[in-house]
């Protein structure tokens, strides 16, 4: 079987697609991403010459592009999406565009084509903000986006909801709480604070640092994406979690511990506007009715997270250089 896996350079793209060739040696997987500057082929360097593995460069906002790429692909992960809260602050339009319009396109282009299954890739950032004694979030919340960044998501999950209503396209929704794990772009926390740290640098934490999220090692998600394809329902939401809910300030500390490194480093500074303050996953549908559950134990992985940093930094200096674009052209020309 074929699939075609969007944005699949990026963080958890490219950990699925490894994923993928790991667990399912009967799948064919298309890469499609922009690379955008979060998309970056190096993160995929090791799967490059993989026969059953394919990278096409394109916009999920472009129909004809997607079209052509979609050809013989019998299931769509929905991955590509702008993803970064702060920049959506900065900048609202590019969210828009890929998250809301290439969305459309997708959803559009795999009900032309006859896809069987379109899984679309949403976040736990859709129902909105907790505060600390609510429950944590099930599916039938009604939606309420803070940043323009969760109100795009919010959008797009909201579409793939009514193609299947109204086409019947298979569309299921998965949303996921803040994952961590490899080849992040180092503008996220984690990745963030491990390379500040590194260099002796102030780790930036916004306003008091008691936000909480609820952290899954990306492999988790990984595996909860495949659950889905192979035994969710068209036309369901399954929500997804750690089942590990932290505070920032604690996160910091924790992975500033294993670095040993001083807690001096930790900078307070303002506070992002419409910062939600609490997000937090029941996993219990998913638990029941699909047998998933996640494997990974937080103090484990968060050291093997940090363990690949410290040895990856080559990925991580590329990544935020830009010289991956280099390597880009000279592996790929102009395409
Ligand atoms: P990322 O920013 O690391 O990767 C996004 C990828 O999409 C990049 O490879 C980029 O080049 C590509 N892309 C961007 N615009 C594109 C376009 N117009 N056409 C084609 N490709 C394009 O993001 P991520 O953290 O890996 O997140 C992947 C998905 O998972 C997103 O949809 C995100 O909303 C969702 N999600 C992320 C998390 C998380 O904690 N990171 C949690 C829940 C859900
Ligand atoms: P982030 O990794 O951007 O994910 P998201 O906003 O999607 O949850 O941020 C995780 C949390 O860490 C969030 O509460 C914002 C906070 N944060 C900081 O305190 N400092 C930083 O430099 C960054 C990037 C995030």
């Amino acid at each position: 079987m074929k699939i075609m896996v969007t944005g699949g350079a990026g963080f958890i793209g490219s950990n699925f697609i490894r994923y993928i060739l790991r667990q399912r040696p009967d799948w064919e997987v298309v890469n499609y991403d922009l690379l955008t500057y979060a998309g970056n082929l190096e993160s995929l360097r090791d799967v490059q010459d993989e026969p059953r593995y394919k990278f096409i460069r394109g916009d999920v906002a472009d129909a004809s592009s997607v079209e052509t790429a979609l050809q013989g692909c019998a299931g769509v992960f929905h991955l590509a999406a702008e993803s970064h809260v702060d920049r959506s602050i900065l900048d609202a339009a590019p969210f828009l565009r890929t998250n809301v319009l290439g969305t459309q396109v997708m959803l559009e282009i795999a009900q032309k084509v006859g896809v069987e299954r379109f899984v679309q890739v949403s976040t736990d950032e859709v129902y909105g903000s907790l505060s600390l004694d609510e429950p944590a979030f099930t599916e039938e919340l009604p939606l309420k986006p803070n940043s323009p960044y969760s109100a795009s998501k919010a959008s797009a999950d909201l579409l793939a909801r009514a193609y299947f209503k109204t086409f019947s396209l298979p569309a299921l929704v998965t949303r996921c709480s803040n994952n961590y794990g490899p080849y992040q772009f180092p503008e996220k926390l984690i990745p963030l604070l491990i390379r500040n740290a590194l260099a002796d640098k102030p780790i930036p934490v916004y306003g008091d640092g008691r936000q909480i999220r609820d952290w899954i090692f990306v492999d988790d998600h990984c595996d909860a994406l495949v659950t889905v394809f192979e035994k969710g329902h068209p036309g369901e939401i399954y929500n997804f979690g750690g089942q590990c809910e932290l505070m920032n300030i604690d996160l910091v500390k924790t992975v500033l511990k294993i670095l040993g490194k001083p807690e001096s480093l930790i900078k307070y500074v303002k506070d992002r506007p419409g910062h939600d303050r609490r997000y937090a996953m029941d996993i219990s549908k998913v638990c029941s009715q699909l047998d998933w559950r996640p494997k990974f134990i937080f103090t484990q992985a968060i050291a093997k997270t940090v363990q690949w940093y410290l040895e990856n930094l080559d990925w991580v200096e590329s990544v935020t250089s830009g010289a991956y674009r280099e390597y880009y052209q000279q592996q790929y020309g102009d395409r």
